[in-house]
């Protein structure tokens, strides 16, 4: 079928079967067009939790579709390409969060949403990249277990000095591969611009920012921003918003290893499949469930 006609049957769908389509920033132009909302992990879970709709396609990665499910367990989540997983989310599991606990008896572990339901189901409350800076200051105790991102966890730590946060090895591997040469490179070739960076870059790549955040946070600062020329230091899909609403303003990628294969996996016609079909269903056990729900309404409610 072709595109056209496919985008035709995804809003007929749609309308027919009352169902939301969540895109998250990193899915490819065609799938954030048909999208209702495309945004951060943040503002998918905000809205994966109120929607009225029947049926939530969540497109984006495994723990993105896991947590629309864990906040909004009587609808149907589907996710459009069944193994788009984060390499990141796959570095912890329950067995390894356990035995990081029991080196630190009695420290609170918050974990990053880039995790399985078992994950946060084993942890005290989540957080974002937009929001985790807030979550760490609101925790009472001094000592906190920090997973499975340690790029994020070392950016938390040196703002908020006053709290000692123990990182778990785990890390993005599309964002882990950007350089600091990378950084001074593009920095001599466009003296003007401003420099936007994902903390999930390694500790050295993101001290030369001019701005640290979330994929939605950079994509609002840009547009916010008197400057025109800019160096994207995230997942290249966030490139179609950016050039979307600043027609006048360039935007370079900082690095072209900045491509998650995980997040590609979803194409259009999985998109229309998912709906045709209602296939691939994400289920969570409800014990898990409940328990990955506390750490998650947690985190919203201090959002
Ligand atoms: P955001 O919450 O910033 O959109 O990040 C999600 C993610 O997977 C980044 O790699
Ligand atoms: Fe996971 Fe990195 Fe892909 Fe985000 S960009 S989904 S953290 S592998």
């Amino acid at each position: 079928m072709e595109n056209l006609k496919m985008i035709e049957e995804i809003q007929r769908l749609k309308k027919k079967k009352n169902a939301v389509i969540l895109a998250h920033n990193y899915q490819i132009p065609e799938i954030q067009e048909v999208a209702d909302l495309v945004g951060d992990s943040l503002k998918l879970s905000q809205v994966a939790a109120e929607t009225d709709a029947d049926i939530i396609i969540l497109s984006g990665v495994r723990f993105m579709a896991e947590s629309a499910k864990i906040l909004s367990p009587n609808k149907k989540v589907l996710l459009p390409a069944y193994d788009a997983g984060c390499p990141m989310a796959d570095m912890i599991d329950v067995d390894k969060l356990r035995a990081f606990k029991e080196e630190h008896p009695g420290a609170p572990v918050v974990c990053y949403v880039n995790s399985s339901a078992e994950v946060k189901a084993e942890s005290d409350i989540c957080c974002t990249s937009s929001n985790a800076i807030k979550i760490i200051k609101s925790i009472p105790s001094k000592k906190i277990l920090f997973v499975p991102d340690m790029n994020l966890g070392s950016y938390i730590a040196k703002q908020v000095p006053e709290k000692e946060i123990v990182l778990f090895k785990g890390f993005c591997i599309t964002h882990h591969r950007v350089k600091p040469t990378e950084v001074d490179q593009v920095r001599e070739a466009y003296p003007k611009a401003k420099v936007l960076i994902h903390p999930e870059a390694a500790p050295e790549v993101v001290e030369k920012a001019d701005f640290v955040g979330s994929t939605s946070q950079i994509i609002n600062y840009a547009k916010e921003s008197n400057c025109d020329t800019f160096i994207i230091g995230t997942e290249m899909g966030v490139m179609h918003k950016l050039q979307k609403d600043n027609p006048t303003k360039k935007f370079y990628l900082l690095s072209p290893g900045l491509v998650c294969n995980n997040m590609k996996k979803n194409r259009l016609v999985d998109v229309y499949e998912a709906l045709l079909e209602e296939k691939h269903e994400i289920t969570v056990d409800e014990n898990i469930r409940e328990k990955a729900l506390g750490s998650l309404e947690k985190m919203l409610r201090i959002s």
